[in-house]
């Protein structure tokens, strides 16, 4: 078995950890149980990035559309990342880990903007590594405000329509100045997106398990890294010659 610690990538992940709630049910707990197993996945997933070299995380928390949940369960949620945040903001220093955000923060609530805006604030000279949490994050959500913002410009006679290219349409999303994932992993058996990253994942290599976000551990992640190496990227041209 080639040795994941060795190069070659992926150097960043982004994650949709979903089925906190079927690991819950199937215990007999409840969903917000599930979610509370899930952070601390989160916390062994960070680890284990930094031990296998993966740069950049990205994990998908809450999505837009995940306001439709009932308020107790959104409550509970948003609870739950705000302690993470406060309680992990030592060890996000320790490993030298910048932390990003993607997403809408006008529409969180404010202690949980207010700890977010800390905690960006506080790991931000930090160079190690990276992760970024996207929350209340949805990929047409962030593609129609980038477009209002060139739209703005546009009118204001700040940019010329003429120069609109990918590149500066990108500067404009939440991911502005980062690289695009070069692997996503979802959890819990669903093979979709789910408005997740829909502009950065146009290359990015795709990989799927069953397994519950709360059971997923470093083994899982050794074998996403190493099936990534396996695979060829082309993005769209042919493999070079012999
Ligand atoms: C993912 O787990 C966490 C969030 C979406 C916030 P779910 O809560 O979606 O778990 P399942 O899919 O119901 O099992
Ligand atoms: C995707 O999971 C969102 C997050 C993991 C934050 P969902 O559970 O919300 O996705 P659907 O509803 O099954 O598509
Ligand atoms: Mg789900």
């Amino acid at each position: 078995m080639k040795n994941p610690d060795q190069g070659g990538g992926p150097r960043h992940i982004a994650i949709i950890m979903d089925g906190n709630g079927r690991w819950a049910r199937e215990r007999g707990l409840r969903r917000i149980d599930g979610h509370r197993a899930g952070i601390d996945a989160i916390r062994r997933t960070v680890e284990a990035c930094d031990d296998l070299g993966v740069e950049m995380l990205t994990l998908y928390a809450f999505s837009t559309e995940n306001w439709k949940r009932p308020p107790t369960e959104v409550r509970a949620l948003m609870k739950l990342l705000v302690d993470y945040l406060r309680d992990e903001s030592d060890l996000l220093m320790e490993h030298g880990v910048r932390l990003g955000f993607l997403g809408d923060r006008r529409r969180l609530p404010v202690t949980a903007r207010r700890e977010l805006e800390r905690v960006l604030d506080r790991t931000s000279g930090n160079r190690r590594g990276r992760l970024n949490l996207a929350l209340n994050y949805g990929g047409r959500d962030e593609v129609v405000r980038a477009a209002r913002s060139i739209a703005r410009d546009v009118s204001a006679g700040r940019l010329d329509l003429t120069r609109l290219d990918e590149h500066t349409f990108a500067s404009r999303l939440d991911t502005a100045g980062l690289p695009d994932p070069d692997l996503l992993i979802r959890t819990g058996g669903e093979m979709r997106v789910s408005n997740f990253l829909l502009w950065q994942t146009a290359y990015t290599e795709l990989w799927f398990t069953p397994v519950y976000w709360p059971d997923f551990d470093k083994t899982h992640l050794t074998q996403a890294i190493l099936d990534y190496r396996g695979r060829r990227r082309r993005f769209g041209a042919l493999d070079p010659g012999p």
